[in-house]
Order: C-alpha cells, then sequence, then structure tokens
C-alpha cells in the first residue's frame, strides 16, 4: 500500500481525529448486536492510546438524515468500546461544537473520546467544507480506520483528510486493502470468484471487472434467474430483473470470449413461499416450474461448486446463494461457507466481502476460518468493481512524504 500508515507514526503527544466505521446493528433495546466493526477498529485505537496519543474516534450509524434520531446515538457504542478498552471513553453528544472543543482540551495522554454521529448534521453526507473544517479542528493528524465508509466521499472520510499535513491509513484500512487488493492484483492461481446475492443490477460492475481476472467465476443467490432466464430457461415466479435479461445474456457471451470459466448452477432448491416452515423441491435449473421460485442452489449444484474451488489457491466471495436466512434455504451457503474454511484451512486464501456473506459465516461461526472477512460491504463492491474508494485515494501517500 501507498499509503502512510498509523504504523510509520509515533502518536506521542499528539491529537489524532481517528475515522472509524461504528456503524453497527442495534436491537430495539439500543443493544449492540454485532460488534466486529468496534472489535476491527481496536488496534489502530490502542497503538495511539500506546504511544501516549489522545484518540478522538467519530462515526456515523445509520441514516438519519442531519438530525438528531436518538435511536442513531454512539452512546451505547461508547459504552461497549470502553468494555473492549478496558479503559473509559468519554462522550460527546455533538461532534462539533463548544463541547466536542472543551472536551477535547480536557484530554490527556491515552485518552479517548468518541463524538456523537456525524450524520446528525447534514453537512456531512455533503462533504461540506465548513463542517469538515470544524471536525479537522479538533485534531491535529488525520486516521482514517473506516474502509466501510471508504466509499462515501463525506467530510469525515474525504474532505477532512486534506485538511490535515497528515492523512493516515489505520491497521484495519491496511489490511482490507491488503487481502482485496492483492486478490485483485496478485492473486495465487487458480483464482475463483463466487458472486451471489439477489439482484445481478448491484454486481454488474464487479462481474465485469472480474472478467478475464478470475479463472473461475461461480454464480449463485437470486441473481441466477436473471441469467437462467437470459439462457430460455424456464423460471417459474423467481425473482428476475426484466430489464437486466439482454445484460445478462451479453455478459454471459462476454465471459464465453474470455479466459474466465463460468459456472452456472445445474439445480435449484424451489418453494412456493419463502418461509422457514416451506416445502421445498429440487429441480434442474431449467425446469423452475410456474407458481414456484428458485430459493437456493440445489445439491447437484453445491457439488460441482465444491469440485471444481477444489484446486482454488485465492477465493473471493460474494453474496450469498440462497435465501438464507430461512433454513429450508440456506443449505447452498452454508455448503460454501463449509467448503471455503476447509480450503482456508490446507492454505488457500479465503476472502469474504462485508454484509450477507459475511453475516452468513460468522452465523455459521466460522469467522476464525476464513483469511480475511470484510468489514465493508457497499465498500468492498466498489473495491472488487475496481474504482478507486475515495476515503483511500485522500489519504497522505509515501511517496509525497518521503516514507518508505
Ligand atoms: C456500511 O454499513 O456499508 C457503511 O457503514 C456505509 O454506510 P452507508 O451505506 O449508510 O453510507
Amino acid at each position: 500500500m501507498d499509503k502512510v500508515s498509523v504504523a510509520d507514526i509515533n502518536f506521542r503527544g499528539r491529537k489524532a481525529l481517528v475515522r472509524v466505521d461504528f456503524n453497527v446493528p442495534l436491537d430495539d433495546k439500543q443493544r449492540i448486536t454485532d460488534d466486529r466493526r468496534i472489535r476491527g477498529a481496536l488496534p489502530t485505537i490502542q497503538k495511539i492510546l500506546k504511544d501516549g496519543g489522545k484518540v478522538i474516534a467519530c462515526s456515523h450509524l445509520g441514516r438519519p438524515k442531519g438530525e438528531f434520531v436518538a435511536s442513531m446515538s454512539l452512546k451505547p457504542v461508547a459504552d461497549r468500546l470502553a468494555e473492549l478498552l478496558g479503559r473509559p471513553v468519554t462522550f460527546a453528544e455533538d461532534c462539533i461544537g463548544p463541547e466536542a472543543a472543551n472536551l477535547v482540551d480536557k484530554m490527556q495522554p491515552g485518552d479517548c473520546l468518541l463524538l456523537e454521529n456525524l450524520r446528525f448534521h447534514k453537512q456531512e453526507t455533503k462533504n461540506d467544507p465548513d463542517f469538515a473544517r470544524k471536525l479537522a479542528a479538533l485534531g491535529d493528524i488525520y486516521v482514517n480506520d473506516a474502509f466501510g465508509s471508504a466509499h462515501r466521499a463525506h467530510a469525515s472520510t474525504e474532505g477532512v483528510a486534506h485538511l490535515f499535513n497528515q492523512a493516515v491509513a489505520g491497521f484495519l484500512m491496511e489490511k482490507e486493502l491488503k487481502y482485496l487488493g492483492e486478490a485483485l492484483d496478485n492473486p495465487k492461481r487458480p483464482f475463483a470468484a463466487i458472486l451471489g446475492g439477489a439482484k445481478i443490477s448491484g454486481k454488474i460492475d464487479v462481474i465485469e471487472n472480474l472478467i478475464g481476472k478470475v479463472d473461475k467465476l461461480f454464480i449463485g443467490g437470486g441473481m441466477v434467474f436473471t441469467f437462467a432466464k437470459a439462457q430460455g430457461y424456464a423460471i417459474g415466479n423467481s425473482l428476475v430483473e426484466e430489464d437486466r435479461v439482454d445484460m445478462a445474456s451479453q455478459i454471459i457471451a462476454k465471459i464465453k470470449g474470455s479466459s474466465t470459466r463460468l459456472y452456472f448452477p445445474t439445480d435449484a432448491v424451489i418453494a412456493s413461499e419463502i418461509s422457514d416452515s416451506a416445502a421445498t423441491e429440487v429441480v434442474a435449473i431449467d425446469k423452475i416450474p410456474d407458481g414456484r421460485m428458485g430459493l437456493d442452489i440445489g445439491p447437484a449444484s453445491v457439488e460441482l461448486f465444491r469440485t471444481e474451488l477444489a484446486d482454488c489457491k485465492t477465493v473471493v466471495w460474494n453474496g450469498p446463494m440462497g435465501v438464507f436466512e430461512h433454513p429450508p434455504f440456506a443449505k447452498g451457503t452454508k455448503a460454501i461457507a463449509e467448503t471455503l474454511a476447509a480450503m482456508t484451512d490446507k492454505g488457500a486464501i479465503t476472502v469474504i466481502g462485508g454484509g450477507d456473506s459475511a453475516a452468513a459465516v460468522a452465523q455459521l461461526g466460522l469467522d476464525d476460518r476464513m483469511t480475511h472477512i470484510s468489514t465493508g460491504g457497499g465498500a468492498s463492491l466498489e473495491f472488487l468493481e475496481g474504482k478507486l474508494l475515495p476515503g483511500v485515494a485522500a489519504l497522505t501517500s509515501k511517496s509525497e512524504v518521503g516514507v518508505s
């Protein structure tokens, strides 16, 4: 990575404005149901505190659209962060203004402060320069460890970075860029991508970017049926994006003309409803009867995918194979997760995109058996699309400041 890292800096006596992605799920009692994003930022925060620096952490939570929404307060996150760090975390009830400034003034080396939700100000998502200046005034060095938000050009992820002499990458940011970047740029081959999820519309750019890069491309999830329709298969009432069928044909043709081999499910688990008690049946992928929907890849497809994945040395997976939230349609996703865990054990590099596939792996308790699970849903997708993420682009390059 060409960006200056927290590892290159001694934070002693410095006030670090640290953008983290603490956009974590909360239940209706404001309890955090998944704290992986908080745990992911700990190494960066701990390094700064250990150096004798001050951490002024900031994040968004949800999409409050520029106004205070009590259910989107970061207060529960401050409490959880304090528990995980094993030291107090002060909470500022506004991310800018006199209270935040006073709390920063009172900080001692080794102290940690978390600012209230950045998106309670509409200027955040507008990348407003004045708001960025107010945030920047709180610190003297900027650290971005929010990979999950790096695809957003917001004031705290992009604008603010230009207002510091040093805008550096946190350890989590570095780790994400390393695993996703190495997979795309310098993979151990054979290199496979497994793409799933409901719709092809969100994955077209990823597929386009991976054609010719990956040796094998496996398609699963709801988007299968738009491709199936493009091939003239009977898809019953399966989810289909009518306006993408022509594009799906073009993509198939493009893959066929490339060095990438396409693996498409041969069978599907079908049902007439999406529920935990749905009656299911397995049919050939091109013979789904009217009135029923394909909701998971079938056992023959699982076997095909497993066999063809076996020799792969690098695998990137984004998107579940079926509606895995419901047990009758979870087998395909579970089998892929278990296959990748076993491959990792044998030395393959397995990188899981954030969002649903990361949630599925966590639900199966297989987190520790993957090489890397991204904390970014949209961000990892945009990275796989080959886009330069604005939050990364804005960071200081090593070449700029003569760090080797
Ligand atoms: C995410 O959860 O993907 C990130 O925190 C970004 O959130 P956003 O999609 O609301 O910008």
